[in-house]
């Protein structure tokens, strides 16, 4: 059995599966990802574009960030054939959780119902004194004549997404615990599996007995816990696998 073979298997045969997505999910609809070749962080450190000291003492830096590379790149993006896979398995009722690092609301766009949002969502931003909240659009207008942008309350403005630094939203770390503790099979999808503690969630569902499938371009750390590893894009991959095991 080859491996799209093998990964056809284990989606066909599961029925509680939780899909643990990253950048690279998002690569296909425009998204750079953070690491690797072209990675976001190998052109802005995010030591200073994403930690949530630097933001505090200095949120300009990251606001500049927003307006030249985040928001245009985010408020054009669409989901991909990936998102798209994700949906039609969640119709089939075999997939039961998308838990995501991203931050760009692909998944949900693409009609996902059921998703966790481990590092927040880049398209609310909230004041951090009176907690109004604003949407990606709305702050981007603010942005044409005010640096950093300030809530009509006149408090600091920050997106609601995880800054290094930051712990990771309770409820969503413990909703994503549970998902992949009850999970049959957890399909990796485009990410590093470098950043912690979302990175822990595929080893439990391993550690739970989850068969534990990889869709990574590169190679990752948890390759050697894997039923099955492919090198490929997630778009062609979940695209071939929903589409070609289901006719
Ligand atoms: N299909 C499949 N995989 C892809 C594709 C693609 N089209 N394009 C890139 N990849 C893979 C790369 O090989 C890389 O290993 O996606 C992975 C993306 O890794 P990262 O850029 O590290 O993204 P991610 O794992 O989501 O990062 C985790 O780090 O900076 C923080 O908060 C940020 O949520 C992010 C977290």
């Amino acid at each position: 059995m080859d491996s799209m073979e093998r990964l056809r298997e284990i989606v066909e045969t599961s029925d509680r599966i939780v899909a643990f997505t990253g950048a690279g999910l998002s690569a296909e609809s425009g998204i750079p990802t953070y690491r690797g070749a072209g990675g976001l962080w190998t052109k802005y450190d995010p030591n200073i574009y994403a930690n949530i000291d630097h933001f505090l003492r200095d949120p300009t830096y990251y606001w500049n960030f927003f307006q030249e590379v985040r928001y245009p790149i985010i408020s054009q993006a669409q989901p991909n054939p990936a998102h798209d896979a994700l949906v039609e398995l969640e119709r089939r009722k075999l997939l039961k959780t998308v838990i995501t690092q991203n931050i760009d609301g692909l998944h949900q766009m693409a009609g996902s119902q059921n998703v966790i949002e481990l590092h927040g969502n880049t398209r609310r931003i909230g004041c951090m004194e009176c907690g109004k909240e604003y949407s990606m659009d709305e702050v981007y207008g603010k942005l044409q004549d005010q640096l950093p942008p300030r809530c009509d309350c006149s408090g600091g403005l920050k997106p609601r997404v995880v800054f290094f630094g930051e712990s990771l939203p309770f409820e969503a770390l413990e909703g994503a615990n549970d998902a992949v503790k009850d999970c049959d099979a957890c399909l990796v999808v485009g990410s590093s599996l470098v950043v912690y503690p979302a990175a822990m969630l595929p080893v439990l569902a391993s550690e739970k007995g989850a068969r534990l499938a990889i869709i990574n371009i590169d190679p990752t750390p948890l390759d050697h816990m894997a039923e099955v590893v492919i090198n490929d894009s997630a778009g062609d991959v979940l695209h071939t696998v929903v589409k070609g095991g289901f006719e």
